[in-house]
C-alpha cells in the first residue's frame, strides 16, 4: 500500500480527501509517538518540503510554523502562520522518502528543528486526527499519490491567465472605465480589472453602491465586449442591517454561526458589526453560494473570497471589556504594566483567541465550537460559492480564489498568497512558496504582484513582473494610501518595460496553459524544486531556482540593483535571455555553475535538456490570442517529446475528453534531425516555426503545417 491512514480521537469530517482508505491499527510508520506528539527524527540530509502557503524557504527546516488560518499583514520570518491551513510534509532524505498528511480541522504545530534541530515534531491540538503516510517510489510519485488522495484541482478559465489589473479601490465607474481605456489605449494587454470593498453598498455583499456605479450592469457589459472582466470581492461577513434581504433572511432561517446562547454571533469587520454564515452547515452554504447569482446575472464571471480565516476587527465582548479597562485607567498613574495591559485591551481585539472560542458552528446536526474546526471556515466559504456556481451554470468555468484555505479547498478555487508588501523579500517569498503550495494542490495561485502593503519601486515592480509572467495568477493589486502600482504609474520607460512583460505573459499562454491542464489532469506540480528532477547534492539545496512545468528552470533576479544572478546548472541547458518576446537570445550552456548578467530590463530562463517550449503571440487579451502559428524552440540532444494540450478554456466539456494534444516529437538520429507531429482532437494551430538548437550545432528551423 502506498497511503497508509492511522486514525486518532474523534474525527471531524475536513472534506481534504476524497479516497476512502480503512485506518490500520499498527504502529505508525516512521514516527514514534510520546506525549501525544508525532516525532520523527531527522537525518542531516533530510529536507522537508511542503506547507504551502508559509514565510521561508522551499526547505521548511529549522522553523516552526502553526496550521492556523490567520489574517496578518506583516509576513515577517518570525512568523508562524499565514492565511492557509496546508498540512501536508514531504521529508525527502537520501534513501528514504515520504508524505504526511494530519488531516484535522484545529491547529497544528510543525516544529521542524525548531526545538531541536535534528527532530521534526507535530503536535495537533485536541488530539483528533487522521495520520496518512504516503509512499513513493520518488517524490513526484510521493506528490501524485497525494494529490490522487486529496482530488483533482481547480481549473480557472483561460481569460484567468491574462493580466489581471487590480487595487483597493477603484472606487467609481468612472475611474473603473478609464483605467479599462486607458490600457486599451497604450496597448497593453489585460484580462481583468478588480472590484474592492468599495463597489458595495456600505460594505454590504451582493450589493451595489449605486452612487458610485449608477450604470453597473452596462459598465460590466461594455468592458466585458472590450475583453476585460470585472472581479468583484465576497467578504464573509454580512452585515446587519435592518432591510437587508441576506441578513434577514439568513437570520430568519438560522444561517448564521451562533453565540453561546444560540443567538447569531456578532463580530465586526468593514462594515462594522457582522453575522458569519455556517459556511460549514451544509444548507446554509448552498444558501449562500447561491446568491452570487445576484452577480452572475449582472455579467460577472469570477470573484474573490476574502477576510474568510475569519478576520474579526472586534467583537462585541471584546469591545466592551476594552472600553471597561478605560474606565478603569482613567485617572490612574498608569505605570508600565497597567499602562500595555490599557494598550493591549485595544491591540488585542483583532482575531482574538477568546472571540474564535466563543461562537460555534451547526455541522449538519453536530455543535461544535469555532476554534475546533477554525481552519475550515475558509475553505467552506469558498466551497460555498463553487457549490452555488456550479448550481447556476454547471458547465461554466468560473474564476473563483479565496484569501483563506486548508487542504481539499484545492478543488473549488484557488487562492492568492495574501497582504504580502512591497519588499524584495517578499519577491523572494513568493517564488519560494510556488513548488510548496503546488504540492498541497493549488495550481491556480500566485502574490499580488508590486506587493499589497508599503510602497513599491520601479526596479522592485519589473524584477516582480519578470516573475509573476509564469504564475498563473498574475495579478498587480496594492492597498489603499499605497504609491500606484499600475504599469503606466511610474512614467514611461518603466511602462514600456512592464509593457513588453504583459506581452511576454501572452505568448507565453500555450505553454502556461498546457502544463497548467495537464498538471490539474494529471496530478502534477507545475513548479518544483529541483531536486524533485535532479538527484545531486547542489540541487538538493538550491532554493531559489524552480522548475516550471516539463521544460523550463527558472532563475528570477530577486535581489535589488542586481545586474545578474548566480545560476546553477544541473546539466546542460539553453538559456534565453529576454527583452521581450520579439527579442530572445538563446544560448547553449553546459552543466555547472555560472554567474549571468540581466540588467533590470532583461530576464533570464533555461530550456531543460531534451524539452521544448513554445511560444505565441501576444494580444489584447486571451480571447483574441490567434493559435494559428505558434513557434517551438527544442533544446536537443537526441529525443526530445512534448505535448501540447488545448482546449475550449470556458467550460467543463475537457473532463469528458473535449480537448486536443500536439505530440511533438524530435529526433536526432544520427545527424539527421526528424520531427514529428501527432495530433489529438481539433486544433487551431495552423503552423509550428520550430527551432533546434543543439551543442556545437547551426539551429536548424523546420516548420510543420497541420
Ligand atoms: C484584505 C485583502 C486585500 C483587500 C482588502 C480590502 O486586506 O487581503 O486584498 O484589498 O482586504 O478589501
Amino acid at each position: 500500500m502506498k497511503i497508509r491512514k492511522f486514525s486518532f480521537g474523534k474525527i471531524v469530517d475536513c472534506n481534504s480527501v476524497i479516497k476512502n482508505i480503512k485506518a490500520e491499527d499498527g504502529k505508525i510508520p516512521y514516527f514514534h509517538n510520546d506525549n501525544s506528539k508525532l516525532i520523527f527524527k531527522l537525518e542531516k540530509e533530510d529536507l522537508v518540503y511542503g506547507l504551502g502557503e508559509n514565510i521561508r524557504g522551499i526547505n521548511k527546516r529549522g522553523w516552526v510554523f502553526e496550521s492556523y488560518c490567520t489574517d496578518d499583514p506583516n509576513h515577517s520570518q518570525d512568523k508562524r502562520s499565514l492565511y492557509g491551513a496546508h498540512n501536508f510534509l514531504i521529508i525527502h532524505g537520501v534513501d528514504r522518502s515520504f508524505g504526511v498528511l494530519i488531516d484535522t480541522p484545529s491547529k497544528v504545530k510543525f516544529d521542524v528543528g525548531y526545538s531541536k534541530n535534528e527532530e521534526l515534531y507535530i503536535e495537533v491540538k485536541g488530539n483528533n486526527y487522521d495520520l496518512y503516510i504516503i509512499d513513493g517510489d520518488n517524490l513526484n510519485d510521493i506528490s501524485r499519490e497525494f494529490r490522487a488522495l486529496i482530488g483533482e484541482s481547480y481549473v480557472p478559465p483561460k481569460w484567468a491567465f491574462g493580466y489581471q489589473q487590480s487595487r483597493w479601490s477603484y472606487k467609481d465607474e468612472e475611474e473603473v472605465r478609464t483605467l479599462g481605456d486607458k490600457f486599451r489605449e497604450k496597448n497593453i494587454p489585460i484580462d481583468s480589472i478588480y472590484l474592492d470593498i468599495d463597489y458595495m453598498e456600505r460594505f454590504k455583499n451582493f450589493t451595489v453602491n449605486r452612487e458610485a456605479f449608477p450604470n453597473f450592469e452596462d459598465m460590466v457589459s461594455d468592458m466585458k465586449k472590450d475583453g476585460i472582466r470585472l472581479i468583484p470581492i465576497i467578504d464573509a461577513g454580512v452585515k446587519i442591517e435592518e432591510g437587508y434581504d441576506i441578513y434577514e433572511e439568513g437570520v430568519e432561517k438560522g444561517y448564521y454561526c451562533k453565540d453561546k446562547d444560540g443567538k447569531p454571533f456578532v463580530a465586526a469587520v468593514w462594515p462594522g458589526r457582522v453575522h458569519f454564515p455556517d459556511f460549514l452547515n451544509s444548507e446554509a452554504r448552498l444558501w449562500f453560494g447561491k446568491k452570487y447569482k445576484w452577480l452572475v446575472d449582472k455579467g460577472i464571471d469570477g470573484f474573490w473570497n476574502d477576510m474568510n480565516e475569519p478576520a474579526i476587527f472586534y467583537s462585541e465582548e471584546g469591545l466592551k471589556k476594552a472600553y471597561e479597562k478605560v474606565e478603569e485607567s482613567k485617572n490612574k498613574n498608569l505605570d508600565i504594566y497597567s499602562f500595555f495591559a490599557l494598550k493591549d485591551a485595544f491591540t488585542g481585539l483583532s482575531n482574538s483567541q477568546a472571540d474564535y472560542n466563543s461562537f460555534y458552528h451547526n455541522m449538519d446536526g453536530n455543535i461544535i465550537k469555532h476554534n475546533d474546526v477554525h481552519n475550515l471556515f475558509g475553505h467552506n466559504m469558498t466551497r460555498s460559492a463553487a457549490e452555488g456556481l456550479e448550481s447556476i451554470d454547471s458547465n461554466k468555468r468560473f474564476l473563483l480564489f479565496s484569501r483563506a484555505s486548508s487542504i481539499g479547498m484545492h478543488r473549488y478555487g484557488g487562492i492568492w498568497t495574501g497582504d504580502n508588501t512591497s519588499l524584495w523579500e517578499h519577491l523572494e517569498m513568493n517564488v519560494k512558496m510556488m513548488p510548496n503550495l503546488n504540492m498541497c494542490g493549488y495550481l491556480y495561485t500566485g502574490a499580488d504582484t508590486g506587493g499589497f502593503g508599503g510602497n513599491c519601486t520601479e526596479d522592485l515592480m519589473k524584477r516582480w513582473f519578470q516573475f509573476s509572467i509564469f504564475t498563473p495568477l498574475f495579478r498587480n493589486h496594492s492597498a489603499m494610501g499605497t504609491r500606484k502600482q499600475e504599469p503606466f504609474a511610474f512614467g514611461e520607460e518603466t511602462e514600456g518595460t512592464l509593457k513588453k512583460l504583459i506581452e511576454f505573459r501572452y505568448g507565453f499562454i500555450p505553454y502556461l496553459y498546457s502544463e497548467y491542464m495537464k498538471a490539474a489532469i494529471n496530478n502534477d506540480l507545475m513548479f518544483k524544486p529541483l531536486s524533485f528532477e535532479y538527484m545531486d547534492e547542489t540541487s538538493r539545496g538550491i532554493e531559489d531556482q524552480i522548475l516550471l512545468g516539463d521544460s523550463l528552470m527558472l532563475a528570477p533576479i530577486i535581489k535589488q540593483n542586481a545586474k545578474g544572478r548566480y545560476v546553477y546548472l544541473p546539466e546542460d541547458m539553453l538559456m534565453a535571455k529576454v527583452k521581450s518576446l520579439d527579442e530572445i537570445n538563446y544560448e547553449v550552456m553546459t552543466k555547472g555553475h555560472y554567474y549571468i548578467q540581466a540588467d533590470i530590463d532583461e530576464f533570464i530562463f533555461f530550456i531543460r535538456k531534451d524539452k521544448m517550449l513554445v511560444l505565441g503571440d501576444s494580444a489584447k487579451n486571451v480571447e483574441s490570442i490567434k493559435n494559428e502559428e505558434l513557434n517551438l524552440i527544442a533544446f536537443l540532444e537526441d529525443r526530445a517529446n512534448y505535448i501540447l494540450y488545448d482546449d475550449d478554456g470556458m467550460s467543463k466539456e475537457y473532463m469528458k475528453g473535449a480537448y486536443n494534444n500536439i505530440n511533438i516529437e524530435i529526433k536526432n538520429e544520427d545527424g539527421d534531425i526528424n520531427v514529428n507531429c501527432k495530433v489529438e482532437g481539433q486544433t487551431d494551430v495552423k503552423k509550428l516555426n520550430i527551432t533546434i538548437i543543439s551543442k556545437n550545432k547551426d539551429n536548424i528551423k523546420k516548420s510543420y503545417e497541420f
